[in-house]
């Protein structure tokens, strides 16, 4: 990687769900990029302990205790992010919540539930993020879906749902703001073990969860959430160009598209 195209010094960037597995690797990786970041976490505990380790380290962070699904509180949050700061420059929306279920074993206040934070959450923090990038005239969005995405995951119906919603939402966003010098992707990972994955893996296979990971992580060495940074880092650069070729989980970028 050529670190010096890598450097955030004087961006302001906003992770969601940044004290926990992916969000957590990317606020870290961000902040000794040199990037501003604001953690925004339902568990409050959890992101002032990595905003903590950040400024420790003598990179600069702070953590605030917001819930994704709710408009107001995110709308307030981001303005004040932005009046600290001097604006938001780049927003990566990794608060998510897992289900188990196919279509007949999923309650309505389950299904409710998965769309509020998967879907909801990532249209609220865009919302809430995107006057303050037009103000600017520039920024990048990166959003979280999945693999469940575009692949029928079994047992995922309202997982899968949401995130399909979340790619839509950010082809729809690349579109509809790239005139304004704001680019918004996603990225679609497959198994990633963190926190997410160990309860998921505790809660259904625990006899097997030991050697399952074992086997996944032989073969996709990418599996483990501190090797997942380098993808989140090009998409939030400023002058991505060329697209990057990547092995491993799949990718989806607008970067170069003629939106
Ligand atoms: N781990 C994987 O295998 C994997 C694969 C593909 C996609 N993803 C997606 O990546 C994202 C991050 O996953 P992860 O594995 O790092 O999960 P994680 O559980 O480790 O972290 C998610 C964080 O989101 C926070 N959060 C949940 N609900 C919230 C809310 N309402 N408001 C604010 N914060 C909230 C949680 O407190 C947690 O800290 C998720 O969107 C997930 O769907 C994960």
């Amino acid at each position: 990687m050529n670190n010096s195209l890598f450097r955030l010094e004087k961006k302001t960037a906003v992770v969601t769900g940044g004290g926990s597995g992916i969000g957590r690797a990317v606020a870290e990786l961000f902040a000794s990029q040199g990037a501003t970041v604001a953690i925004i976490e339902l568990n409050q505990s959890a992101a002032d302990d990595v905003a903590e380790g950040i400024t420790a380290a003598g990179y600069n962070a702070e953590a605030l205790a917001c819930n994704v699904t709710l408009q107001n509180e995110m709308i307030n949050a981001f303005n004040g992010i932005a009046e600290r700061h001097g604006g938001i420059d780049i927003l990566v929306n990794c608060a998510g919540i897992a289900h188990i279920g196919k279509l007949d074993t999923t309650s309505e206040q389950d299904f409710d539930k998965v769309y509020n934070v998967n879907v909801k959450g990532t249209y609220n923090s865009m919302l809430a993020a995107i006057a303050h990038m037009k103000k600017k005239q520039k920024g990048a969005i990166l959003n979280l879906a999945s693999i469940a995405s575009s692949v029928g995951l079994p047992d995922r119906f309202a997982y899968s749902m949401s995130k399909g919603a979340v790619v839509t939402m950010t082809l729809s966003v690349a579109r509809d703001y790239i005139k304004e010098g704001i680019r918004c992707n996603c990225i679609s990972p497959a198994r990633v073990h963190t926190p997410f994955v160990d309860g998921f893996l505790k809660r259904t296979i625990p006899a097997r969860k030991k050697r399952c990971l074992i086997n996944y992580q032989r073969h996709n060495p990418s599996a483990e959430w501190h090797n997942q940074k380098r993808l989140p880092s090009w998409h939030c650069i400023s002058v991505p160009r060329k697209p990057l070729s990547l092995p491993g989980p799949t990718t989806r970028s607008m970067e170069d598209s003629s939106v």
